[in-house]
């Protein structure tokens, strides 16, 4: 099944109607939830309403108190039969329906997980009571795991290294049976008005609190010691597993964990707050309370994801810049490589609309090289960890090469991974491979005229990136404009010993006379022969040192040092390193220039 991604002027308005609809009833029936969406990537932000309207909607099927349990179990069941078939033709004529199928299509979701997730619902309709908490959790973990990994597949798809299988991750299982228990207490006045208790048997008996005494909204010592009890279950479960699950995230969805964890516990304290009230009706917590936690959450949220995402998702009504295809979409949960743009685009033009300096072509270097330095130092004077300064720096590299590609530059080669930061930890390093992958899967400079190459052993290295490196190589090997080389685990010394070693061999075989070596045989025994002597070498950060980077090739470059760290680069810089260039002499041991 494919849909056309090029939809007619109606169809969309259609679509555009089912997400509004999505948003509005989230936004009235779940404003917790709702705000919480609201710190998602602006693109992934209709898909979390499609999502979570859909759950809601399962859920309060069964929950009204319209009918029979029994109709209502057959509504809910009708329902879910719809939705599949929706989601096999592609579209639907119910809004929640059409704009989760068009999520689950666009973003590449998984579509068996989530209906597993709502069989679970149902199952819960055609019971009447919970017995021990062993089974309450696997209810809970039925229910509701498959929702939030289908978030982190949107941020995956939005190009951020996160885990997907979150019920793998330590911790998570824990946090959805706190989220559930409070989400359970919050829901009491409805689920008594249906005449159901959810709470496990085995802590009623426990506090000696009987169905019928919540039902009938008693408020004994024995149920506001039962009430107290189970709040403070459900803060101490998010809490602990805040604490666990942090180390596992990078910053944009630990701000949502944080900020999901500090609202569902200020609406516990409003639930204990309440007293006999939290019985009889929906407890909200005071507006200025959750502000105070809301408004730095979002600035936190906007900045990180601004500096972390490529525009396209970074933005309000941005997509995704290509999704999956929708045929390999269910089978291959990985990002699928976005194919080639043919002919390629232009360059995206500078935000700020900045336009490049004229510099004739002969004036221009023919090769820059880039140590891109200071990512780390970067992150930490905000208060951030080293990753998320690589991340920033992922983002400046691309508005970079956009800017090489307005100058007409021919060839840029940056320093990636040197052979010599494998000293760092383990945990900086596996990291900034996460992040070089996403990177390069998004597939910006396939859009554009870049041909990649990776200069760099793959001797270490994890296989993925290997891949990954090769397969873009191999998709731009015929683009003829910026030629973009990469050097990841790049050592120059290394490079240098290994021209010697094939000399050497050429010499043992014959083929050479060891009395007898030029430049040109030594140049041609490197394992990058073609690549152009450099003209250009700018590093940044403040750093005096070439760290190791192009010995051979930057024999002569101009060297160029800038004190700004490089995730605050962008390409004005690199048109401003290129008229410093313009000014230099070059002499190369000549009386007078020879550029
Ligand atoms: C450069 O930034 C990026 C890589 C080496 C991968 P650093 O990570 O070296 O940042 P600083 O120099 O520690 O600030
Ligand atoms: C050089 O930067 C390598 C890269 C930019 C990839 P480093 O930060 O690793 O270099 P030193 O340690 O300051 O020499
Ligand atoms: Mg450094």
């Amino acid at each position: 099944m494919r849909r056309s991604t090029a939809q007619s002027g109606r169809q969309r308005s259609a679509l555009d109607a089912a997400y509004d609809e999505c948003r509005r009833l989230v936004r009235t029936t779940r404003p917790t939830e709702y705000a919480l969406m609201g710190l998602m990537p602006p693109a992934a932000r209709p898909a979390c309403w499609a999502l979570y309207a859909a759950f809601a909607h399962a859920d309060d099927l069964l929950d009204s108190s319209d009918g029979t349990p029994e109709e209502r179990a057959a509504r809910l069941r009708q329902w879910r039969t719809a939705l599949e078939a929706d989601l096999t033709s592609g579209t639907s004529d119910d809004p929640i329906r059409l704009a989760l199928t068009d999520a689950v299509w666009h973003w590449g979701l998984d579509l068996g997980d989530l209906l597993g997730a709502l069989e679970a619902v149902q199952r819960d309709g055609d019971r009447q009571s919970v017995a021990t908490w062993q089974e309450w959790r696997e209810r809970s973990h039925a229910q509701n795991i498959s929702w939030p990994e289908q978030f982190m597949r949107l941020l995956v798809r939005c190009g951020l290294p996160v885990p997907v299988r979150l019920r793998d991750v330590p911790g998570f299982t824990r946090f959805v049976e706190g989220l559930f228990l409070a989400d359970m207490l919050r829901d009491l006045p409805e689920d008594l008005d249906g005449g159901h208790v959810w709470f496990p048997t085995e802590v009623l008996d426990r506090f000696q609190v009987a169905p019928a005494d919540l039902i009938a909204r008693r408020w004994t010592p024995a149920v506001r010691r039962l009430i107290a009890h189970l709040t403070d279950e459900a803060r101490a479960w998010l809490e602990g597993a805040r604490r666990v699950l942090r180390g596992s995230l990078p910053l944009g969805p630990a701000i949502v964990l944080d900020t999901t964890v500090d609202l569902f516990t200020a609406e516990l304290d409003a639930i204990i707050g309440a007293g006999p009230a939290a019985l009889s009706r929906p407890v909200r917590v005071p507006r200025h309370k959750q502000w105070r936690v809301l408004g730095p959450a979002r600035a936190r949220a906007a900045a990180i994801w601004r500096l972390t995402l490529p525009p396209t998702t970074a933005t309000p009504g941005g997509r995704p810049a290509a999704g999956p295809d929708a045929d390999t979409a269910q089978s291959t949960p990985e990002w699928q490589p976005v194919p080639v743009a043919e002919p390629p685009l232009p360059p995206r033009p500078h935000v700020d609309g900045v336009r490049p300096p004229e510099i004739a072509p002969a004036q221009l270097p023919n090769h820059v090289a880039i140590v891109m330095d200071g990512n780390g130092r970067w992150a930490t004077g905000l208060g951030l960890p080293r990753d998320e300064g690589h991340r920033a720096g992922a983002v400046a590299l691309r508005d970079v090469v956009q800017g090489a590609l307005e100058v007409g530059l021919r060839h840029l080669t940056v320093y990636a991974f040197s052979t010599e930061n494998w000293k760092r930890s383990p945990d900086e390093v596996s990291k900034l491979f996460a992040i070089m992958r996403a990177e390069l899967l998004d597939g910006e400079l396939l859009q554009h005229d870049v041909r990649l190459r990776w200069i760099g052993s793959p001797e270490g290295l994890p296989d993925d990136v290997v891949e990954v490196l090769r397969s873009q190589e191999r998709a731009t090997r015929h683009r003829t404009g910026l030629t973009l080389n990469v050097c990841v685990n790049y050592g120059g010394r290394a490079e240098l010993t290994q021209a010697g070693a094939a000399l050497a061999r050429a010499a043992l075989a014959g083929d050479i006379d060891p009395s007898r070596v030029t430049e040109q045989q030594f140049a041609a025994h490197l394992p990058h022969h073609s690549m152009p002597d450099v003209d250009l070498l700018w590093r940044t950060s403040g750093e005096l040192r070439i760290s190791n980077f192009l010995p051979w090739h930057a024999h002569y470059a101009e060297l160029h040092f800038t004190d700004t760290p490089w995730p605050e680069a962008d390409r004005r810089d690199l048109w401003q390193a290129l008229e410093t260039y313009t000014q230099r002499k070059r002499r190369k041991g000549a009386a007078t220039e020879t550029k």
